[in-house]
Order: C-alpha cells, then sequence, then structure tokens
C-alpha cells in the first residue's frame, strides 16, 4: 500500500470524467489520496482530449507545469493517458518533449492503470502501453470508482464510435462502437440505487441511439434498455448522452414521453443547419429530418428543454450555410447550444478537403452565433418564469440560499425558507431571471 496523494487533470467529455473516476478508484485501492492542490502530489494523471486542437494544447502546457512540481519532487510519478496518446506518435513525441512523463496509456486501457502503476514502482522504468481498440477485459473490468458528483452518477453503455463524421477524431482514438451487456448496465445502475445518494443517473455512449447494434445474444434496443432501467424502484432521474438524430427513432420519443423518471432535457448535436455541410460531414441526415425530430418531440414531451452542438466554418461553408444554422437556431429555439469552430484534426476525412476557412472568418461567424443563440438562451430563461420546475435538485447552500439545479442543468437559487435537504428533488415554481441564475420558491 502506498500512502502518497494523487491529483487527476480531466480533459474533454464526461467520457473522460467518468474514466478519471475509474482512475481515482484504481489510486486509491492503492492507498493513495486525493490531493487537493497538483503541488501536493505524488502521482499526477493527464486523462487528455483531442477532440479540437484547443483541447490538445490546454493538456501540454499544463503536462509541461509537471516539470517544477517533479524538480520538488523527485519521486513524482507522472502518467498521461486519454484520447490524445491514442493518436500514431503522440506518446512518443510527448515523451521526447517531456522526458520526465513515467506512465502512458490509452483512453482504451484505462482500467488497467492500476497493474501499469504497479509495474513502474516495482521496476522504476517507463511505461508505455495502448492498445488500438477496447478490449472485452478491459470494457468488463469492475473497478471500485470514485465517484465526483454526491448526487449524480455515470454509467458507460458504449464504448467508441462507428459514424466516423468527417471533422470527428473519435472513432479513431476510441475504436469501433462495443454495447456493454444490458445485465452488466441492469446492475450497475440497481448498485447505484441502493447507495440511496445519487439522484441523476446517466447513460453515456458517443451514439447513445444504436446501442446493441453489436450485441449478438439477447439483442435490446437503446429505448428498451431506458425504459427498463426507468421502471426500477427508486427516486432517481434518467439522463443519456449524445444522442445521434439519424438513429432517434420514435420509439424512443414515445419512452421518454411516457416514463417520468426519464429526463426531458435532450441533448441532440445539430452540427450545421445546411444539408450541404451536413452530407460533407457524413451525419447522414437533412436539415428537414432534424427539424422532423424535434417538432415531434415538441408534440410529444411534455416539458422538454432541448440542447446541441454546432461547428461553426466547417470547410466549404459559405455564407449562406452559415446562416442555414442561424436560420435553424432561431427555428428550434434550444435552451443552450455548444458552439464550436471547427479544427482540423490529423488523419480524418475533412482534414483533406478542399476550400478550409480562414481562422478571421470562424471567429467572426462563432462570434456571431454564440450573440445570437445567447438571446436565445436568455428568451428561454425569461418564458420560465411562473412555471413549475417538477423536479429540481437541492445540490448546494449558502448562508441564505439553497441552490438546485433544473433538469437541463441550470443553476436556480432559492431563498432559505423552510428546511431542505441536499440531495433532494423538489418542486420549485420559478419567479426571476436575472444575472444568468434562475430564482425559485419551493411548492
Ligand atoms: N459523440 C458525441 C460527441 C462528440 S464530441 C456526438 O456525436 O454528439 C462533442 C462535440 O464536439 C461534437 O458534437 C462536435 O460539435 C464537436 N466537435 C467534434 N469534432 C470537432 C472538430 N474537429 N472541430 C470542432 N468541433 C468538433
Ligand atoms: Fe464523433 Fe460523430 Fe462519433 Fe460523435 S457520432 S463521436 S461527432 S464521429
Ligand atoms: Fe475528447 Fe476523447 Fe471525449 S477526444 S471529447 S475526451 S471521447
Amino acid at each position: 500500500m502506498q500512502n502518497g496523494k494523487y491529483y487527476i487533470f480531466t480533459y474533454g467529455c464526461q467520457m473522460n470524467v467518468h474514466e478519471s473516476e475509474k482512475l481515482a478508484g484504481l489510486l486509491e485501492e492503492r492507498g493513495y489520496k486525493k490531493a487537493d492542490k497538483p503541488e501536493d502530489a505524488d502521482v499526477l494523471v493527464y486523462n487528455t482530449c483531442c477532440i479540437r486542437e484547443g483541447a490538445e494544447q490546454r493538456a501540454i502546457g499544463n503536462i509541461g507545469n509537471a516539470k517544477p512540481i517533479k524538480k520538488k519532487n523527485p519521486n513524482l510519478i507522472v502518467a498521461v493517458c486519454g484520447c490524445m496518446t491514442q493518436q500514431n506518435g503522440v506518446a512518443e513525441n510527448l515523451k521526447k518533449k517531456f522526458p520526465f512523463i513515467n506512465i502512458v496509456f490509452g483512453a482504451n486501457n484505462v482500467e488497467f492503470f492500476g497493474e501499469y502503476l504497479d509495474m513502474f514502482l516495482k521496476q522504476r522504468k517507463y511505461q508505455r502501453n495502448i492498445l488500438d481498440e477496447k478490449t472485452y477485459q478491459s470494457s468488463t473490468k469492475s473497478i471500485q470508482m470514485i465517484r465526483d458528483d454526491p448526487y449524480s452518477a455515470y454509467v458507460n453503455i458504449t464504448y467508441g464510435c462507428n459514424n466516423f463524421c468527417t471533422y470527428c477524431i473519435v472513432p479513431y482514438v476510441r475504436g469501433r462502437e462495443i454495447s456493454r451487456p444490458a445485465e452488466e448496465i441492469y446492475a450497475e445502475v440497481k448498485e447505484l440505487i441502493n447507495v440511496g445518494k445519487y439522484k441523476i443517473i446517466t447513460l453515456l455512449g458517443q451514439n447513445v441511439n444504436s446501442y446493441g447494434n453489436d450485441l449478438k445474444d439477447n439483442k435490446t434496443t437503446f429505448p428498451e434498455l431506458l425504459e427498463t432501467i426507468a421502471n426500477f424502484d427508486g427516486d432517481f432521474e434518467l439522463r443519456f448522452m449524445s444522442s445521434h438524430p439519424k438513429d432517434l427513432s420514435d420509439e424512443l420519443i414515445d419512452v421518454i414521453a411516457r416514463n417520468e423518471k426519464i429526463s426531458k432535457a435532450i441533448h441532440l448535436p445539430v452540427q450545421s443547419g445546411s444539408d450541404k455541410i451536413l452530407k460533407l460531414m457524413n451525419r447522414n441526415y437533412t436539415r428537414e429530418k432534424y427539424l422532423g425530430i424535434i417538432q415531434k418531440m415538441k408534440q410529444k414531451i411534455k416539458g422538454l428543454s432541448l440542447s446541441t452542438d454546432i461547428i461553426v466554418g466547417f470547410a466549404q461553408e459559405t455564407e449562406e450555410d452559415f446562416e442555414d444554422t442561424v436560420s435553424l437556431l432561431k427555428e428550434v429555439q434550444f435552451s443552450n447550444a455548444y458552439i464550436f469552430m471547427y479544427s482540423k484534426r490529423k488523419g480524418t476525412v475533412a482534414e483533406k478537403m478542399e476550400g478550409h476557412l480562414p481562422i478571421e472568418v470562424k471567429r467572426e461567424r462563432i462570434h456571431k452565433l454564440l450573440e445570437i443563440q445567447k438571446e436565445i438562451t436568455n428568451n428561454h430563461f425569461n418564458s420560465l418564469i411562473g412555471t413549475i420546475q417538477e423536479r429540481v435538485l437541492i445540490d448546494g447552500e449558502t448562508q441564505t440560499l439553497y441552490l438546485g439545479k433544473t433538469q437541463c442543468g441550470k443553476v436556480v437559487k432559492i431563498k432559505k425558507e423552510k428546511e431542505l435537504q441536499l440531495g433532494q428533488f423538489v418542486k420549485v415554481k420559478i419567479t426571476d431571471y436575472s444575472g444568468g441564475n434562475l430564482y425559485g420558491e419551493v411548492q
């Protein structure tokens, strides 16, 4: 058993956040405790992301910051993992640039970090282990995770991605899609419910709607999986991400609509409002199909709150194509949109396309779109004034206020009038929206 401390830097999506919970579990199993800051750590882990250039640069900059820490503490162990290291030659380049790195492994074998660490402690030799695909052993290894959030828990349902959107690096670094057997997912969710404190359970996959396509026996579809879990006893809310519009079925919409425990906050990335760009992106749906799904959801799902992802400045995007995205945002009125500037990724199909845009054009477009969405978001939250939010999770407090979260993750400030428990769902009437916060009263 070790008696040192660890600190984990996490970049990227929820998948990585969840994998860092596994890394923390493996470290604590070996006796390490969480450090408050990197300077206090004996093991530093960098769980990286490579979705855009900016994400890579942030990680590289921070790994560089380990140098002075290592100088002060020569026994410091530095480990780098995640999507960035899965790319060809990156592990080698990192080791050259930062010779103090001791362990490198990939996103596909996070579950084996413990073994690599043990090996390093035994041999005191550089360890490098990267797998191109997640293996059965890795995907089924059971780990006592150290979950980050006291009330909300992630559960993997698929790993990898088969979609090959032309801009995206994920299928190259995470490999082909693997679905976890339904029974394994049910067991993990039941265990979480039994713990009692987890009120939000989020199912994770790159494209949850294609869950089960690769399962040979006992084929379960995503709507079936979702409804089975929604019928489990217990006071919890069920969420999932991300959905791909090409695989979103009517059956799924019905399941969301008829099950009270399933969150009505749906994240459905559209990426662009232009058919030409959607085709170049290999998204496999048209603007019309996307808007058709949105219309159906709005008709059937009471209390729906929609969010999306957008890429601006993709190769060959004209002013007209961009205006199609603007008009789509205005038409749908998402409560929130995550807007990104297209970033060229090595080895993807889009990298070799003609017609890449200058950075100035991309910047201009992202600023414009962010402004437009800001107004839509403000309108959305203003329109909630006077409504009753059925399930607000109380997850923090100050001296005078309780802090709650709506289904779509928006903070609601509630005056302390009657006593509430942290980790409790309450019904809240929204009374105001100002300074980016909702205010409400418990009903
Ligand atoms: N599998 C999920 C999430 C993918 S990554 C999904 O398909 O929804 C999250 C978001 O990052 C994507 O939805 C996309 O909007 C954005 N993204 C991915 N690759 C990008 C790139 N090369 N440049 C800019 N944004 C990108
Ligand atoms: Fe990337 Fe597309 Fe897969 Fe999402 S669905 S991870 S955007 S390739
Ligand atoms: Fe990044 Fe990998 Fe997620 S590239 S967005 S951490 S799947």
